[in-house]
């Protein structure tokens, strides 16, 4: 009998502290939603005491994905009664909800960040969590930077938060130091010196400063931990969180080794991989294990010839196991609605409304006439850009550019503003995409500087998807943000235009507080 494995994902929370990864309201649903499909067993959906617009979230994924059969759903809070009862107001609405509440114990936390003493924090998780259990029959503990704690101290507070009612104990890595003996030694080590830990589920969270999460996380899976808190595409916190893909591949792929298994449906993952790709604004790169461009693609012709003649030689995955079909070619010109209704009901998209279809299909047309056949990857673009209709406030109508050798690069932009009027704006740059960018520019209110800019083809061939993503910064001092934005389109021009027209609309919304920046400084975590 394999030992099932909790998944415990935190894209929508520590993923969001990834820069510029800010997400709308819509586009946390979205999500959600789509990991409640690919099965995780929990989904710590936000921070509710950071902001109104975080309750409200939170409050909204609870109540429409943690239904009776869909997932734990977790909101963060510090160790202090004003965040325990954001959280609770939030996570109340689901069906099975879970109340997460931290404190650092680390020496160096509680010397500068903290400033209490040892006995402090035991007060502090004792009333802490005694507080969030009146609550809540689910309560999570996590020991921030337990992995620089040291050991003995570190089971008196588990101690403590079990007497106090904790279901869960969470062993982070809060700042990616530890190593895999060494981690798997620290759970192992608290393992035995809590009492009654046996009853609660171990919680291991590794951050990849040092490249290590997924493999500090297995190490504390086999040291005995019985839960994983990870992220899609392991976004996160400066170098990020341990990624969910590659930790359910590698218990799904090396299962006698691991005699371990999880719920998590594998065909999704690549799926789940591209929409919070395309909503963070965060690329995935070609070389990422499971879901880079390039995980499932031979190259050299040993390889080529070894794969042709028996597919083991070199793949110890096969793609449609997680989810690719990225070349196959689906739809075409000549298709029509009830065709790509059916298609898309069959790639597990739940069925669309007629209105939602339209779109869908209008998009889907365009496409097919310019290049004749249309691949799941190109749908699924699609799909991703009309289902989710965030409110723009700025909205591209026209992009014209004129360029080539010998010239100067020239763009006019016109866009409706949100006073209502569309203005247009010419301007000349160093090439067609600054000529766009310094057009619009000129019809904001706001400086914005880009910070990056990136484009990638959605599939193979030169008439596919284009997509952009771009990263922008705007305000100055304290009140500088960063924000991504996403865009696909067959000229990538366009598309161009779109990402930063898109990541500009969230500054836009941000300013009205519809979508909230970086919870990570208000609760340093
Ligand atoms: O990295 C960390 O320590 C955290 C905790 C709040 C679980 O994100
Ligand atoms: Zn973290």
């Amino acid at each position: 009998m394999s030992k099932h494995i909790r998944i415990f994902d935190t894209t929508l929370r520590d993923g969001e502290q990834s820069p510029g990864a800010t997400l709308d309201a819509g586009a946390k649903l979205e999500i959600a939603e789509q990991l409640a499909r690919l099965g995780v067993d929990i989904i710590e959906a936000g921070f509710p005491a950071a902001s109104p617009g975080d309750l409200e979230s939170v409050s909204r994924i609870a109540a429409e994905v943690g239904t009776a059969n869909g997932p734990i759903i977790a909101g963060l809070s510090r160790a202090v009664t004003r965040d325990i009862d954001a959280c609770w107001q939030a996570v109340r609405h689901a069906s099975k909800p879970r109340i997460h509440t931290f404190i650092a114990t680390s020496k160096i936390h509680l010397q500068y960040k903290l400033k209490m003493t040892e006995g402090d924090v035991l007060r502090n998780v004792k009333e802490a969590v005694g507080y969030a259990r009146s609550l809540c029959d689910d309560v999570e503990f996590s020991a921030e930077d337990a992995s620089r704690t040291d050991v003995a101290f570190l089971a008196e507070v588990f101690s403590t938060a079990i007497q106090a009612g904790a279901t869960t104990l969470n062993i982070p890595d809060t700042v990616g130091y530890a190593q895999p003996v060494e981690f798997a030694e620290l759970v192992r080590g608290v393992m035995d010196r809590v009492e009654g830990i046996e009853a609660c589920y171990v919680s291991v969270h590794c951050h990849d400063d040092l490249g290590l999460a997924v493999a500090n996380s297995l190490a504390g899976m086999q040291a005995g931990a019985r839960q994983i808190e990870c992220t899609i595409n392991g976004i996160g916190e400066r170098a990020g969180n341990a990624s969910l893909e590659e930790l359910v591949m590698a218990l799904h792929t090396r299962k006698e080794f691991y005699g371990c298994s999880t719920h998590i449906e594998t065909t999704h993952l690549t799926r789940t991989s591209h929409l919070v790709s395309a909503r963070t604004g965060i690329l995935v790169p070609a070389n990422k294990a499971i879901v880079g461009g390039n995980a499932f693609s031979h190259e050299a012709g040993i390889h080529q010839d070894g794969v042709i003649k028996h597919a083991e030689t070199y793949e110890i995955m096969k793609p449609e196991t997680v989810g690719l079909t990225q070349s196959k070619l689906v739809l075409g010109k000549h298709s029509g609605r009830h065709a790509l209704r059916l298609h898309l009901t069959e790639m597990g998209f739940e069925p669309f409304d007629d209105d939602e279809l339209d779109r869908i299909f209008k998009r889907f047309k365009r496409l097919a006439d310019k290049k004749k056949d249309v691949t799941e990857a190109e749908l699924e673009a699609l799909v991703a850009d009309v289902h989710y209709q965030p409110l723009d406030l700025y909205i591209l109508q026209g992009v014209h550019v004129s360029c080539g050798a010998p010239s100067i690069p020239t763009a006019s932009v016109s866009m409706a503003l949100p006073e209502g009027d569309t203005q247009t704006r010419a301007a000349t740059g160093t090439g067609p995409v600054d000529a766009i960018f310094t057009a619009i520019n000129r019809l904001l209110p706001f400086e914005v500087k880009l910070l990056e800019y990136a484009v990638h083809a959605v599939s193979g061939g030169i008439d596919t998807l284009g997509e952009v993503t771009v990263r922008i910064r705007c305000g100055t001092g304290d009140a500088e943000r960063t924000f991504r934005g996403h865009g696909a389109d067959t000229d990538i021009l366009v598309a161009s235009a779109k990402a930063y027209v898109a990541a500009i609309n969230k500054q836009a919304r941000y300013e009205c507080g519809d979508v909230d920046q970086q919870v990570a400084e208000s609760a340093g975590a």
